[in-house]
């Protein structure tokens, strides 16, 4: 009888209380009619006449211990401070620290160029990665096997052929323009893919910023005197811009926006390969025949576009080598980048 006395303690004594429902399974296994401490109450009788008044005693202060136990944890458990039974927690411990985070590299450089562009007054427009031929393409005046569509090594998707990964944002601009809502000032930050081996100049997935201005009245010089304020707030007073005439299917006159290096200031060094530039992105006048394939009367409206490549920008702004330190989540890297400046 003893033995049991001892078992069923040290049972009382394991038992895990941390809800109502094992506080009620705790009073019927020992407290209730039937439950064991009670069952023992009634093998008392059995108890030789010589132990009667040890047994006794010890079963007394069972019941007591039992009856204890219930009622501190149910007190316990009415108040909600459940925390307080359990010993293995230490309220004194300081907490475990929530490390913060950092923002990427390239976070930080598209939010501060929305900045920059929603001060001069445009606003933010989204759309698909995942395009049809027309708006990548053939709204954009690139030709049906013209070799302009080689110039962007494009991803196709298997199952249908007129499905493609964007090549540029300038799909965004066929979006918005065929909506139609005149004038339009915005600007359209997003991913980009082309198939190309990556390494440390070249990536299958990076990021651009698409600028698209249409009103009446647009001028190659509003175009340049926009590009002029963006490069001064986001490089800097000192650092010059210069428009060098090139080529887009979609745009025309077109030209190609180099700024000043960063690094040596125009004097040549191997990031600007000694002549002194770095190009940031491309730019031109809508080609009317583009307003028009977007239903936009070309003879009352113009408008300019240009498209930067945001890892570009970061590059130079952060003198970063390798393109695929963006993509690989190493924390020793992104850690380095905690600002907009
Ligand atoms: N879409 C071009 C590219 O990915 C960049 C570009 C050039 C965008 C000129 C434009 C533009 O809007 O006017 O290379």
């Amino acid at each position: 009888m003893l033995n049991k006395i001892k078992e069923i303690n040290a049972e009382i004594a394991q038992f895990k209380i941390e809800t109502k429902e094992q506080l009620e399974a705790f009073r019927l296994a020992f407290i209730s009619k039937k439950g064991k401490v009670s069952t023992l109450f009634d093998d008392f009788k059995n108890v030789a006449v010589e132990e009667k008044k040890l047994v006794g005693q010890e079963l007394n202060k069972l019941k007591t211990i039992a009856q204890e136990r219930f009622d501190s944890l149910a007190e316990v458990l009415q108040s909600g401070s459940l925390s307080s039974v359990d010993s293995s927690l230490d309220l004194s411990l300081p907490p475990i620290p929530n490390e913060l985070g950092s923002r990427h590299p390239i976070t930080i450089v598209k939010e501060r160029i929305i900045q920059i562009f929603e001060r001069m007054g445009f606003n933010v427009s989204d759309g698909p990665e995942i395009e049809d031929d027309w708006h990548n393409f053939s709204a954009l005046n690139f030709p049906e096997n013209h070799p302009a569509r080689e110039m962007q090594d494009t991803f196709f998707i298997e199952k249908n052929p007129d499905m493609i990964l964007r090549t540029h944002t300038s799909n965004v601009q066929v979006r918005i323009m065929e909506q139609g809502k005149l004038p339009i000032r915005s600007i359209m930050p997003g991913r980009v893919y082309r198939n190309e081996a990556i390494s440390a100049r070249a990536h299958c997935m990076f990021h651009q910023v698409e600028g698209l201005y249409i009103d009446e009245n647009v001028s190659f010089a509003d175009l340049k005197d926009t590009i002029y304020h963006f490069v001064k707030e986001l490089f800097g007073k000192d650092i010059t811009v210069r428009f060098r005439p090139s080529f887009f299917p979609f745009t025309e006159p077109s030209a190609e926006i180099d700024i000043s290096c960063l690094i040596c200031k125009g004097s040549g060094c191997a990031i600007c390969k000694q002549s002194g530039w770095v190009e940031i992105g491309g730019c031109g006048m809508v080609d009317p025949s583009v307003l028009e394939n977007c239903k936009i009367d070309a003879k009352k409206y113009s408008g300019f576009a240009f498209g930067m490549g945001v890892e570009r920008i970061t590059n130079l702004k952060y003198q970063i080598k390798d393109l695929r330190l963006f993509t690989e989540n190493d924390i020793r890297f992104l850690r380095q980048f905690t600002s907009a400046e």
